[in-house]
Parts: structure tokens; C-alpha cells; sequence
């Protein structure tokens, strides 16, 4: 395969690969700290349909939405700027929240990171359910969006660091899995609350964000810290003890590897040493990856189901109980993923998810299209019209949850070396979250304007990234972490940017003057 690529054959350590007990309830604790940020995903785009909640909050979407006769343009119909700000404040606080995160996650280790994400998002909720105004509720996101900086800046380093080498990708993907359960437990939320009497229950729907943020909170803190962080503070002795804990062996000399732990104190400005050309494919990866995750268009069905539902002529309640419906398929394919990543690989994932993706969306595309056309007015929609799109629908995000969604937070966590994984692993929430953002932000004017060719749009760069994954990632699964230097050296593009062990050495020496880009 074009981009493909093994570990190179000198790799004769021998590391512990089996799945104990204790690492197990360890990544199952470590990956709450997805449900924060999936019941946040799950339960905007339910509460931003609620015609209470609109009504007090954002008087003119309402009336707009209220004046809507059927013979209008449906494309347009919930197109509004503060209520798109409502939602993306939060992506905004997170991404320099993921920054600030790096410094802390690297000086004090992942467990403080996780802790104060948890700890800030409860906070966040419970502004969010007194809130009496629209800048409380802003405020309550912003605190919201810190909390889930913090959490995704941390807790896929924290899973790829504890698990061992051959279940690394299972662990880690139980951190989408819990993102997605958070979705499904909102949505459900959504739907019920939705049918109280007396128009509160978006108050409930918001507050039950404090149920997965006590979660986190009490899961972060019964975990310890993983054994590279540990390393990477100096603290030898108690990350070797750790090691031999989490990996139930008497003997983890191989594994434990302490020169990284003076590569690390090496680097004085972990973010000026990312531009460094030995990191270029790392960083590569770091942007590309989250920057093509969201350009899938998944979070246009995840923020805006029930909205989007509701466009193409669902009722209020058809609309959420549509987004239930796909709520549970993004669960159920993240199984899938937890059990194969490791047999199969990353690159296998990617691409068979694209191409899955790709075809779902020319059908979507084409089903919108011919019902609604150019001026959005679809007259009566027959139920296997209907049937057609949510299944659609399914099967594309079932694409996703197996392939973009996971992988996504995995490869990026797993390819960096430590000394720059903090920072690293900050760009990629950082890009995450703008593009979340934009996405977010956009979405309601892009429907508004470009109609059914918005879905044309995500197709396009679906083929893109398709093509990028092809060309030019390495396979990563099976590697030991400390060993993944090795797969650059080895592939046909990125082999020229990585130094061989003789530049490696004149750079430690300090003779290699040509390092910085
Ligand atoms: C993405 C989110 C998305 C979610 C859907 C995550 O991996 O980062 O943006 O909403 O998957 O399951």
C-alpha cells in the first residue's frame, strides 16, 4: 500500500503486551472524560430546537421560526448568528483552554489536567441551569468549553500511555466511545425533557451535564498518573513501580525507557521545538487529522439532527427521535472499532470509513436535492422518502464512528514522541475545536445559501482526506509508543525529513546546525 508501512525489523525489544485487569478499569475510568464532552455535542442541538427555550433566550429565532409557513424556503429556517454563538462560544474557550492545558498536563502530569477539565465543566453546568440571561449561559458554555479542553488535551495522552502496545487502539477508542455514549445520553435527555409541561425541562437537559462532569471528577481522582509522565517529571523509581503495576510482569526494563525522560528536559519551548523538520510529519499529522475529522460534516448530524430533521419536514418529536436513532448507531459502530483497530489497523479504517462516507453522502445529497430542490420547498414527504434519509443517514455516520471519529483522538496521541507530546497533542485539540467552531458557526448560513450543495461541500473534502490518509500515513498499529519514531524512517515521503541514527547522534552532540526549518 501506497503510504503503508512496519516497524523496522531491529525492533527486538520485548514488550509487555497483554490486557490487565488493572489497566482495563484504569482506561475505562480515564475515558469518562469523553462523556463531558459528548453530552455537551448531544445536548445543544436538542435544546436549540426546544421552542421554550428559544422563546426566552431567542425571542427572534423563535418568531421567525413560528412564521414559517409549509410553502416556505426550509433551508433557511432556524438562520441565526446569536443563537450559532451560542453554541460555538464553548469550542472557542476550549481550544485556549488545550493550550494552556499543555504546560499544566506536561509539568504536573495528565491526572491534574483531567481534574481541573472535570471540575470546570461542572461549574460551567451549573451556571447553565440558574441561567436567567443569554450571557450567563455564554459564560457557563465558556466554562463548559475550558473543562472539555482540558479533558481532551489529557485523556487520550493518558489512555495511549497506559495501555500496552497491542491494545493501545482498543483503549484509547473507549475515550469515542464514551464521547459517543455522552451524545446518546443527551439526546435522550433532550427528548424526554422536551415533554414536560411548563417549558423548564431545557434547564434539566442543561443541568444534567453535571451527572457525566461528577463522573470525571471522581474517576480522575482514584487514577495515578501514567508511567511517561512520571518519567517525563523525574520521578524514575515511581513510574518504574507504576509500569510493573499496570503491566501485572516482574520485568519492565525494555519498556522503560528513561531517555526520554532527558530528551524531554532537553527541550526548553516545547511549542518553538514542534517546527522543528525531525517533527514535521508528527505535526503533519497533529493538524491534518482533527482539521479533516470535522470537514466529514459529522457534526452538521450531531449539533443539528433534530434541527436538520426538522427542516426536511420531521415534527418536533420525529426530529429527536431521529436524533436518538442516530445517537445509538455512533455507539454501537464505536464497538465496532473498539474490537477490530487493533486487527486491522488505522489506515484500514480510514479508508474503508471514507469511501463509506463518500458514497452515504452522494445519496444524501441526491435524496435532498431532488425533494427539495433549489427554493426548499419538499410539499408532502412520503414515509419511505423519510426512511431513505435517516438510513442514509445511519450508515454515514456509522462510517465515521468507526473510522474519523475514533481514530481522530488515537493516531495523533500515539504518534508523538514525548518530549513534544503535550504540546502536540494541544494542536490537535486546538484545530479540533476551531474547525468544531466553524462548523458550527457556519453551518445554519452554509444550509441557508448553498442548499443541498452544502452536502456536495463535506463530499469534496471527503475525498481529500480519503486520498491523504492513502498517500501518506504509516500503519501504527502493533508499535510500542517509544518505538513509532521508527515508521517515519521507513515511508516513502516522510523518511526524508527524519534523521538516521548518525544525524541523531551529531544532533544530541550539538554539530547539527541545519535543524530548525
Ligand atoms: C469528534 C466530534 C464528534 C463526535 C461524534 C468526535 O470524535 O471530535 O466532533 O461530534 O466524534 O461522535
Amino acid at each position: 500500500m501506497a503510504g503503508g508501512g512496519v516497524i523496522s525489523s531491529s525492533n527486538t525489544k520485548a514488550y509487555p503486551g497483554e490486557l490487565t485487569c488493572k489497566v482495563l478499569i484504569t482506561c475505562l475510568v480515564a475515558a469518562c472524560g469523553g462523556l463531558i464532552f459528548g453530552y455537551d455535542i448531544g445536548i445543544s442541538g436538542g435544546v436549540t430546537s426546544m421552542a421554550p427555550f428559544l422563546k426566552e433566550f431567542f425571542p427572534d429565532v423563535y418568531k421567525k421560526q413560528s412564521e414559517i409557513k409549509d410553502s416556505s424556503n426550509q433551508y433557511c429556517k432556524f438562520n441565526s448568528a446569536t443563537l450559532t454563538m451560542f453554541t460555538s462560544s464553548l469550542y472557542l474557550a476550549a481550544l485556549l483552554a488545550s493550550c494552556v492545558a499543555s504546560y499544566i498536563t506536561k509539568a504536573w502530569g495528565r491526572k491534574i489536567s483531567m481534574l481541573t477539565g472535570g471540575i470546570t465543566f461542572c461549574v460551567g453546568a451549573l451556571l447553565n441551569v440558574v441561567a436567567l440571561s443569554v450571557w450567563m449561559l455564554i459564560v457557563g458554555r465558556i466554562l463548559l468549553g475550558i473543562g472539555i479542553g482540558f479533558a481532551n488535551q489529557s485523556v487520550p495522552l493518558y489512555l495511549s500511555e497506559v495501555a500496552p502496545y497491542k491494545w493501545r487502539g482498543a483503549c484509547n477508542v473507549l475515550f469515542q466511545l464514551s464521547i459517543t455514549i455522552g451524545i446518546l445520553v443527551a439526546n435522550a435527555v433532550n427528548y424526554g425533557f422536551a415533554q414536560i409541561k411548563g417549558g423548564w425541562g431545557w434547564r434539566l437537559s442543561l443541568g444534567g451535564a453535571i451527572i457525566p462532569a461528577v463522573i470525571f471528577i471522581v474517576g480522575s481522582l482514584t487514577l495515578a498518573d501514567t508511567p511517561n509522565s512520571l518519567i517525563q517529571r523525574g520521578k524514575l523509581q515511581e513510574a518504574k513501580d507504576r509500569l510493573l503495576k499496570i503491566r501485572g510482569v516482574d520485568n519492565v526494563d525494555e519498556e522503560f525507557n528513561v531517555e526520554a525522560s532527558e530528551q524531554s528536559k532537553k527541550i526548553e519551548s516545547p511549542w518553538l521545538n514542534l517546527l522543528k523538520r525531525k517533527y514535521r510529519p508528527q505535526v503533519f499529522f497533529a493538524i491534518i487529522i482533527p482539521f479533516f475529522q470535522q470537514l466529514t460534516g459529522m457534526n452538521v448530524f450531531m449539533f443539528y439532527a433534530p434541527v436538520l430533521f426538522k427542516t426536511m419536514g420531521f415534527g418536533d418529536n420525529a426530529s429527536l427521535l431521529s436524533a436518538l436513532i442516530t445517537g445509538a448507531v455512533n455507539s454501537l459502530a464505536t464497538l465496532v472499532s473498539i474490537s477490530l483497530v487493533d486487527k486491522f489497523g488505522r489506515r484500514f479504517w480510514f479508508l474503508e470509513g471514507g469511501i463509506q462516507m463518500l458514497v452515504m453522502q452522494v445519496v444524501i445529497t441526491v435524496a435532498i436535492g431532488y425533494k427539495f430542490g433549489i427554493n426548499g420547498n419538499p410539499g408532502e414527504l412520503e414515509s419511505w422518502y423519510s426512511i431513505l434519509v435517516v438510513l442514509a443517514i445511519c450508515i454515514y455516520i456509522a462510517g465515521f464512528a468507526w473510522s474519523w471519529g475514533p481514530l481522530g483522538w488515537l493516531v495523533p496521541s500515539e504518534i508523538f514522541p514525548l518530549e513534544i507530546r503535550s504540546s502536540a497533542q494541544s494542536v490537535t485539540v486546538a484545530v479540533n475545536m476551531i474547525f468544531t467552531f466553524f462548523i458550527a458557526q457556519i453551518f445554519l448560513q452554509m444550509l441557508c445559501a448553498l442548499r443541498f450543495g452544502l452536502f456536495i461541500f463535506f463530499l469534496c473534502w471527503v475525498v481529500v482526506m480519503t486520498m491523504v490518509i492513502y498517500l501518506y500515513l504509516p500503519e501504527t498499529k502493533g508499535i510500542p509508543i517509544e518505538e513509532m519514531g521508527g515508521i517515519w524512517k521507513e515511508h516513502w515521503y516522510w523518511k526524508k525529513f527524519v534523521p538516521v541514527a548518525d544525524e541523531e547522534m551529531a544532533e544530541v552532540k550539538g554539530t547539527n546546525k541545519d535543524e530548525e526549518c
